[in-house]
């Protein structure tokens, strides 16, 4: 039996589509796999939370989060974790691309828009949906997507998509392309996964 999959994810707050990858792993939808790390850039972010809950090591890096102490702190966290896939999940910082480099091709991100629409540097959060509204679109949705030097340009993975109504804010936008984050987070990482296990691209066990 192959050993399991290790996953490091990196969030900046309340950690609901890391969530979905707890509760997903520890259900069986994500088979074979485990949760080695939790990094989070925002030391009051919910989502440490999550991680005690979950009895999974949170950790911070040290320094100011775009200095360049936080980045060697983050890669040094990184390499010690030995991840097979690093999941971005709510990970409101751009990688170094040393970083990016490291892992290149084992690098997820989760977008809330249909990429390659409304994404790229600035594009985060509510302003999203504000784009996405001011359009005028009638669908919208969210993608996970491999991770590049550049911001929300890598391969796509998988996206889900759903309709705009004629009623919707941007809160309200944000609430239910949420929701359809949760499902693509877990679709798409079993997805990755299952390919990597295909090519048995992993750690060499040392
Ligand atoms: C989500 O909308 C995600 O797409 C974006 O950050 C938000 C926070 O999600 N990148 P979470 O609740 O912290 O997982």
């Amino acid at each position: 039996m192959n050993r399991k999959n290790r996953i490091a994810v990196l969030i900046s707050g309340g950690g609901t589509n890391l969530q979905s990858l707890i509760d997903a792993i520890t259900q069986g939808e994500i088979p074979n796999a485990e949760i080695v790390i939790i990094i989070s850039s925002n030391l009051e972010a919910k989502g440490l939370e999550r991680a005690k809950m979950a009895g999974i090591p949170g950790r911070v890096p040290k320094g100011p989060c775009d200095s360049r102490e936080y980045s060697e702190n983050l890669m040094h966290l990184l390499l010690e974790a030995k991840p097979d896939l690093v999941v971005l999940a709510g990970y409101l910082k751009i990688l170094d691309k040393e970083i990016v480099n490291a892992f290149l091709g084992r690098i997820v991100n989760i977008h809330p828009s249909l990429l390659p629409k409304y994404g790229g540097k600035g594009c985060y959060g509510l302003k999203v949906h504000e784009m996405v509204l001011e359009s005028g679109d009638t669908v919208t949705g969210a993608t996970i997507h491999y991770v590049t030097e550049g911001v929300d340009q890598g391969e796509i993975i998988l996206q889900h998509q759903m309709g705009v109504e004629k009623t919707d804010t941007p809160e309200s936008l944000a609430s239910r392309v949420l929701d359809l984050e949760h499902q693509l987070m877990v679709e798409g990482v079993k997805k990755v996964l299952m390919e990597m296990d295909g090519r048995s691209e992993k750690w060499e066990d040392c």
